[in-house]
Order: structure tokens, then sequence, then C-alpha cells
């Protein structure tokens, strides 16, 4: 069963179309990485799901159109983005970023789950008052992570979340994805530059150059594509 359908003919910004025939989906409570270079079209293809570029084409969830769609509507039709860079709002405390997450459900779950992230996650409990922006890079982008969930999505998109961070921080983090994807039925759709971490969390995964998808099939197979290892993984 598939939850997310992508099939875009083009999107881009304004005059410059980016995107050319994208389509591929994620399954339910699947995990889909999507590899490629800087400027290969990563980031908008997520914000092409999240409503934020202009799309021919369709993209569905769970039967729900979403192009056409105001990216508050795609929010609440349980789509999750966690933007590249920081996900958190630097200003606000690491509290008020998860309780903002949870804005749209019941107010008593909201504080029960953000009281539960902070007791999971304890170097978010101990700073639950200090402005986010006084959190390492490892730690934001937990933070990120776990104020998008907090809006209980059925998809949850990540952008880069390795980007910045030192190699033994990636792959913690990418420990604790893999964690957290288990524990809910949340499909998460993952862009990446750092395929070693990304394949080894996803089941599915493709590549995109400049704007279309290249290679695609299981993340095991990727992983023996020579063409893959010699572009991403660096062997
Ligand atoms: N707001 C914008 N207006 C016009 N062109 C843009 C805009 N944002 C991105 N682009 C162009 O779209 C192309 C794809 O950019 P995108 O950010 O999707 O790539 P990416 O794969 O996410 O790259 P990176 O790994 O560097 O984040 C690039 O050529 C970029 O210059
Ligand atoms: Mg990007």
């Amino acid at each position: 069963m598939s939850l997310l359908h992508v099939d875009i003919a083009s999107a881009g910004y304004g005059p410059v179309t980016v995107l050319h025939d994208i389509a591929f989906e994620v399954k339910t409570s699947g995990r889909l990485v999507a590899l490629g270079a800087n400027g290969a079209g990563k980031t908008t293809v997520l914000r092409t799901i999240s409503g934020l570029t202009q799309a021919q084409g369709s993209i569905t969830l769970d039967g729900v159109e979403l192009v056409g769609l105001t990216p508050h509507r795609i929010a609440a039709a349980g789509v999750s983005h966690v933007p590249q860079g920081r996900g958190t709002f630097g200003d606000l405390t690491v509290k008020e970023n998860l309780l903002i997450g949870g804005n749209r459900r019941p107010w008593r779950t909201v504080l029960a789950e953000a009281d539960a992230w902070m007791e999971r996650f304890p170097r978010l409990g101990e700073r639950s008052s200090r402005p986010a922006s006084g959190l390492s890079g490892g730690e934001q982008q937990l933070l990120a992570i776990a104020r998008a969930l907090m809006a209980a999505p059925r998809l949850l998109l990540l952008d880069e979340p390795s980007l910045g961070l030192a190699p033994k921080i990636t792959t913690d983090l990418f420990a604790t994805l893999d964690e957290l994807g288990r524990e809910s039925d949340t499909a998460m759709l993952l862009v990446e530059q750092n395929a070693q971490v990304a394949l080894g969390i996803a089941e599915d995964a493709l590549v995109i150059e400049s704007g279309r998808i290249t290679v695609r099939g299981p993340a095991a197979d990727l992983r023996d594509n020579d063409d893959v290892r010699r572009a991403y993984l660096g062997v």
C-alpha cells in the first residue's frame, strides 16, 4: 500500500523549471531516501510536496490531492516538513518549539507529548526553558524532528538532517530516526547527500540528477550500484 503518490510533470520557481517528470511513491509507514548532489532538486521535491513551489501534476496523500492546496492545508492533511538547515525557532524556548509543533491537536495531548519528548531526550529537557538557539547543531536537528512529529503526521519530510553535523553526531541522529520510525507508523521521505547513513535506514531509494530521477530501487541495491557508490559513497 502506498501513502504518497507523486507524479509531477514539472515544478519550479516562477519561470525557472527545476523538476521534470518526477514520479515515485512512499509506502504506508515506509521510508524512502532521495539522494542527489548540490542543486539536483532535492529540496524542491520536498517544497513541492509541501505546497511551497508551483507544480504541474498530481501528488496524493491517502488519495487526497495536494497540488493546489495551501501549505497550511497540506500540513493539516498530515505532512510535516523539517526544512534544510534550522528547523527550529531560535528565539523560542525548547519547550515552546515543541508546543508549536502540536498546534492542531488537543492541548492536553500536546503538553503531555512535549513532556514525553523532553523526558526521552534529556538534553532537551534540561534546556526546556532556554532559547533553542543555544542548542548544539545535533540537538537542534533532534528538536526540529521532535517538533515535526508533535503534529502526529502521516508523512515526515526531512531535508538533509546530516547537514553541518559531525560524523558521530550524524550516526547517532540517524539511529534515533531509525528508532522513531520503528515506533510510529509515520512514513518518511528523506533527502540527503550523505548516502552512507541515509541508505542504512531506508527501504527504498532514488537518485535525482538535474531535476530528474536517474536511478531507483531498494536501498540495498543502490548501495551495490557502482555509479551510486562512486558518486555518493566515495568508493
Ligand atoms: N527560490 C528559488 N528561485 C529560483 N531557483 C531556485 C530557487 N531555489 C532553488 N532554485 C534552483 O533550483 C535548483 C535545485 O535547487 P534545490 O535547492 O532543490 O537543490 P538541492 O538538491 O536541494 O541542493 P542542496 O543539496 O544544495 O540543498 C538549483 O538550480 C537552484 O539554483
Ligand atoms: Mg537542498
